[in-house]
Parts: structure tokens; sequence; C-alpha cells
């Protein structure tokens, strides 16, 4: 299977910078990369992006869309609104949005269901905390993030994108070791089979410090079938090597 490398810029860019990164990313890949692309942007860049990358091999998300299909609902973009400006992604329960805006499972998971309504694979962030991990919880907090979504979309579950995202390995440079991270991985797997018997694996991503140092041997995990990549996204030289080390 095809790994998927995707950038998650955070609250990162500008118009000028969005257009020299991209353009670097776009020049550095080879015509038919050997793994699939995307990058992950702020909502108000998304008509920028597709302008500039709607005849490249790189696709390009969101990184949070309303539980609403519309409404009254001041501040929120819609999945059909992401659909509007060819949104291929979109996260969904980053750990920073379920710590610092509250999103609960069942939240998380009725974002994934409008995303898959509107014809957007949402990329399913699940992860344990360091003091979850030190409890000897990790995989029931993974399997509780994961279960609340498979509840809901059901037999759609064959179209998400997971992406395990270790929180004590977001931003700090400790990245899980090639072993931790297979190790959820495995479960995670387990759990999607499960689900679906029989029927196409599931795409789940590593995140959490991946950078052009480490992404090989990650990415040589069985289970790791690519990478949501923070701030090693916001390079060029760094983006790219991830991506080749995922060909
Ligand atoms: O969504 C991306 C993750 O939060 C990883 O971020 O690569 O900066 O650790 P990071």
């Amino acid at each position: 299977m095809r790994k998927l490398i995707a950038g998650n810029w955070k609250m990162h860019g500008s118009l000028a910078d969005n257009e020299a990164l991209l353009s670097a990313i776009t020049a550095g890949l080879p015509p038919a990369p050997g793994a699939d692309v995307a990058v992950c942007v702020p909502a108000p860049y998304l008509a920028q992006v597709q302008a500039l990358l709607h005849a490249t091999p790189v696709a390009w998300g969101a990184q949070d869309v309303s539980a609403h299909e519309r409404g009254a609902y001041t501040g929120e973009v819609s999945a059909a609104m992401l659909r509007d400006f060819g949104c291929r992604y979109v996260i969904v329960g980053h750990s920073e949005r379920r710590q610092y805006h509250g999103e609960t499972d069942e939240i998380v998971a009725r974002k994934a269901q409008r995303a898959l309504a509107a014809g957007i694979t949402p990329i399913v962030c699940v992860g344990e905390t360091e003091a979850q991990r030190e409890h000897g919880d990790t995989e029931l907090v993974v399997k509780r993030q994961l279960a609340a979504v498979i509840h809901a979309v059901g037999h759609c579950v064959t179209e998400i994108v997971v992406a395990y995202e270790p929180v004590w390995a977001i931003g700090t440079g400790r990245t899980a070791t090639p072993e931790q991270a297979q190790a959820v991985h495995a479960v995670l797997r387990a759990q999607l089979r499960a689900a679906a018997p029989g029927e196409r694996r599931v795409r789940i991503l590593y995140g959490g410090s991946m950078n052009a140092a480490n992404a090989a041997a990650l990415l040589a995990q069985p289970d790791i079938d690519g990478g949501l990549i923070g701030s090693a996204s916001l390079k060029a030289g760094d983006f790219l090597s991830i991506i080749a080390a995922a060909a």
C-alpha cells in the first residue's frame, strides 16, 4: 500500500511563506512521487493552496471541521465548505483540539462522520498523554478514542485514515521509538480489522516529532503507513526527505 505523508502546518504560515514553501516542495518532488503527499493548512489559506497545488501531486486539507452540517455556529467551518475548496483530507481529534478546545471522543466521531458525508477523508488522531502511558493505559486510551469513531461511522471505517500521535512526542523532539510506535499501531490494526473484517487496509500514520533523521526507521515498521508531520512539514528540505523515506 502507498504510504501517506501529511503535513500539519498548525497555526503557521502567511501568503508569502506558503507560496515559498509550496513552490520548494513541488519543485523538489518527482512527477510521480512514491508516496501520497498532502498538506493540512489553516482554513484561510485553503483558496491559495488550492490554486497553487491543483495541478501538482500534492493534495491539501484542513485541520478541523465542524461537527454540525450548517447553521448558527459562529466561527465554525463546515465539511461542505472544505469540499468547495477541494480538500481531500481533514484532521479530526488532534490532541491540541482535544486539550485546548475540549473535544470529546463523541465530538471527534461526529466530525469524522461529517467529513465522510462530504467526501473528505478524516485523519482521525488518537494518542495517550505521558501520564496515561506511565499508568499503563496507552492501549485503553487509543482503543477508546478509535472505538468512538468506529461506532459512529460503521462500515465507512475503511474510508478513514488513523494517526497515532503520542501526546508526549508532539513538538517535543521526543519521538516514540519505532518499536513503541509499532506496538500501538498493531493494537489499532487489530481493532480496525475486527471492525471491518476482510476489508481493505486502513492507513495508520505515526505523528510526533517525525523528522528527516528518524522517518525511515519509523516508516519501516509493518503497521506504520505514513506520517503526520508537524514542525518538519514547515521546512521543504525536511518534508521532502520524509517523503523520500516513505517511497
Ligand atoms: O499533527 C502533527 C503532530 O502534532 C506532530 O507535530 O511533528 O511538530 O511533533 P510535530
